[in-house]
């Protein structure tokens, strides 16, 4: 084998068997979004083009690979939900990302109970332990190198509540891998569960 790295340049193709670019970034978390619709039809769905983005005040993010529901329904209500997706939840969340009609509602969908925000109109998932209730600041459409628009959408959203299962706090500190969070990688059906086991500790170098 050739210690050279393997090379390409994405426009021309990668040449493998699977595109590497999800699984080299990754595990990446899910952003599992709950809407609704301005007649209030709620929806659900995955999206792992996700994260966070700033701390004051805390703004999510999430991708629209194409006008999806979801996209539509926060265009036209200006919030949104994000529920952390657990182990327990994984096929709820798998199940939610079928591709319905605008109508149907993927809670029904789902078996997922829809339980009342407090500073917004979409409900969060009962089942989830962690729920971020989150208004609009900017949806943005992406472009290329060459500044030509592409079909996918950047939905940024300030979180105004937050929602955590007491079992998560330990002495008041969130417990990450107490909550079996589910991070997808790459490949069609690849998920990851860090445990316990992987957490290791690092302190930034100090600056005097
Ligand atoms: C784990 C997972 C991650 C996903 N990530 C994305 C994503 O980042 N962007 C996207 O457009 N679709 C993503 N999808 C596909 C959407 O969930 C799917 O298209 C869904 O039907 C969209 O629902 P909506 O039309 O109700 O918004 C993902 C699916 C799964 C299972």
């Amino acid at each position: 084998m050739s210690d050279d790295p393997y090379y390409y340049e994405p426009a021309l193709g990668h040449g493998l068997p699977h595109d590497p670019f999800n699984a080299i970034i990754g595990p990446r978390p899910i952003g599992w979004i709950s809407s609704q619709d301005a007649q209030g039809r709620l929806n659900l769905a995955p999206y792992s083009f996700f994260n966070a983005f700033n701390y004051t005040p805390p703004i999510i993010g999430f991708a629209s690979v194409g006008r999806k529901d979801s996209l539509n329904n926060i265009e036209a209500t200006g919030e949104f939900a994000w529920n952390l997706v657990t182990r327990p939840l994984a096929e709820a969340m798998n199940q939610s990302c079928a591709a319905v009609a605008p109508e149907v509602d993927e809670f029904e969908l789902s078996s997922l109970t829809p339980a009342a925000s407090r500073r917004i109109a979409v409900p969060r998932v009962a089942q989830s332990p962690v729920s971020f209730e989150c208004k609009v600041t900017q949806i943005l459409q992406l472009q290329g190198v060459d500044q030509v628009k592409v079909p996918t959408w950047l939905i940024l959203g300030e979180v105004v509540a937050v929602h955590i299962a007491r079992h998560l706090l330990k002495e008041g500190i969130y417990d990450t891998a107490a909550a079996e969070p589910v991070l997808r990688g790459g490949g069609p059906a690849d998920y990851f569960q860090p445990g316990p086991e992987s957490l290791f500790r690092m302190w930034r170098p100090s600056m005097n």
